[in-house]
């Protein structure tokens, strides 16, 4: 295959392409399994408030710092970092930010083949009227404990996110997104009006949309700002990626809104379909992790047409998982096209495979390997979310923020977010928050989980 130079590297057709595949990486677990548990977690509507505030006043700045170094060096993140600090150790934060994307997608596929396996499960009727809360958690507990389903469901999420990944950005990622994007909000929607007609479903209204400010403690900051990270997609560069592929000549400043608008939206929506069915069926909404995968069969098991409901739910979420993997993959497959002129689908290939090995101590880790199951005293899974998914994704984020504020400088940041036209408002704002007020708060999230322990 000939080598691509950087004036033939392939890119998003338009503004909308790139929306439509930024918000698919950006919306995903984090938004319909992640945010409902830690809402529920984080009294509710004080969790939502926060999370809210921590998205516009952190999230945004991180999230055009991010896509403007992308858009600066069309770049992945290694490359980005060389091309803008060459012969510094800059580059390493380039690297860690790929190799984060590596490690979260190797626990991410799992959680992923999880949805298809209870997509499965729903469709095959599973879930039927007998289903209670012990069976409901019996049948989770055996699933993600028996090691075939488990290991074949993540290595099925890899390979069909590599091959979207192996076609490229505008005929590979893009085109997917611009199919699964419209089909995840259609289904939502339909679930939202079957969760809002639910008798009882205004308390689980309440609980979402009116903040308890009395609930808000160190912990729901740490965990909201967490959250936003995460969900955002930010901190390891798949935003400085993504961002490599915006066409010079389009504007910056309403697009990149629009991904976070959809991503806050999104999660909103999950949570108007989860809570108001779970306030409905008077069921508890801290139940944790559990929430989506043990908690909400239950019921859709009482709902009229709850299968078919539970269908689309879990459908749903193996959708926005897709577009987020994608994104992961596409991180890492970017340094190689780029950087190491690897064939892409070569890349897609050898990340996947490489993932998949990657990924089964983890896939393993939830009840079919007892030593896996409780190595250090927690999952293997969820030490792999503890240093990627915590350490790794802030303290990337931290460094990105040290970068544009004291090495590149913001102003150039402004101004390849405002190249292509509508200037940003606030710029001189923008570049104080970059420059001092996020990677302050992004330290705080991180000292408050080394000391005290406590993960978001
Ligand atoms: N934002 C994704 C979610 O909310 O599920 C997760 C994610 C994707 C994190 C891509 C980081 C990333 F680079």
């Amino acid at each position: 295959m000939a080598m691509q130079s950087p004036t033939e590297r392939d890119a998003w057709s338009g503004k909308l392409g790139f929306v439509l595949a930024a918000a698919g990486s950006a919306i995903g677990l984090g938004n319909i399994w992640r945010f409902p548990y830690m809402a529920g977690e984080g009294g509710g509507g004080a969790f939502v408030f926060i999370y809210l505030v921590c998205v516009l006043t952190i999230g945004v700045p991180v999230l055009f710092a991010e896509l403007s170094i992308g858009r600066a060096t069309e770049r992945n993140p290694i490359g980005a970092f060389k091309k803008l600090a060459p012969g510094s150790w800059w580059p390493a934060l380039g690297a860690l930010g790929v190799f984060t994307g590596f490690a979260i997608l190797a626990f991410y596929a799992v959680i992923a083949g999880w949805t298809v396996g209870y997509f499965w499960m729903a469709l095959t009727g599973t879930f039927g009227p007998d289903v209670d809360a012990a069976a409901s958690g019996e049948i989770f507990t055996s699933f993600i404990g028996t090691a075939g389903p488990a290991v074949g469901l993540t290595g099925f999420f890899l390979i069909v996110t590599a091959l979207v990944v192996r076609r490229g950005i505008s005929g590979g990622i893009e085109r997917a997104a611009k199919i699964l994007m419209p089909v995840l909000l259609g289904v939502l929607f339909l679930l939202l009006i079957r969760a809002l007609t639910l008798p009882g479903a205004g308390a689980g209204l309440e609980y979402l949309l009116r903040p308890d400010l009395s609930e808000v403690t160190p912990t729901v900051v740490v965990l909201a700002l967490g959250q936003a990270l995460f969900s955002m997609s930010l901190g390891m560069g798949a935003m400085i990626t993504y961002g490599s592929y915006f066409p010079k000549k389009d504007s910056l400043p309403f697009a990149g809104t629009a991904v976070a608008l959809a991503d806050m939206g999104i999660a909103l929506l999950a949570g108007l379909v989860i809570f108001p069915a779970l306030f409905s069926a008077g069921l508890d909404p801290s139940g944790g992790p559990g929430l989506v995968f043990v908690v909400l069969p239950t019921v859709f098991a009482q709902m009229p047409f709850g299968g078919f409901f539970a269908t689309l739910f879990f459908a749903s979420l193996a959708i926005a998982a897709l577009t987020s993997t994608i994104s992961l993959m596409e991180v890492v497959v970017a340094y190689l096209v780029d950087d190491r002129e690897w064939p892409r689908k070569k890349a897609a290939t050898m990340v996947a495979i490489g993932c998949f090995v990657l990924a089964v101590p983890s896939a393993l880790s939830q009840g079919a390997n007892p030593y896996l199951s409780t190595f250090l005293g927690e999952t293997w899974l969820d030490i792999q979310n503890i240093i990627w998914g915590n350490y790794g994704l802030s303290i990337g984020a931290i460094l990105i923020c040290l970068f544009v504020g004291f090495r590149w400088g913001t102003d150039k940041m402004l101004d390849f977010v405002e190249l292509g036209g509508n200037p940003l408002p606030g710029r001189g704002l923008f570049g104080f928050m970059v420059k001092f007020v996020c990677p302050l708060a992004i330290g705080v999230v991180l000292a408050f989980i080394i000391v005290t322990g406590q993960y978001f």
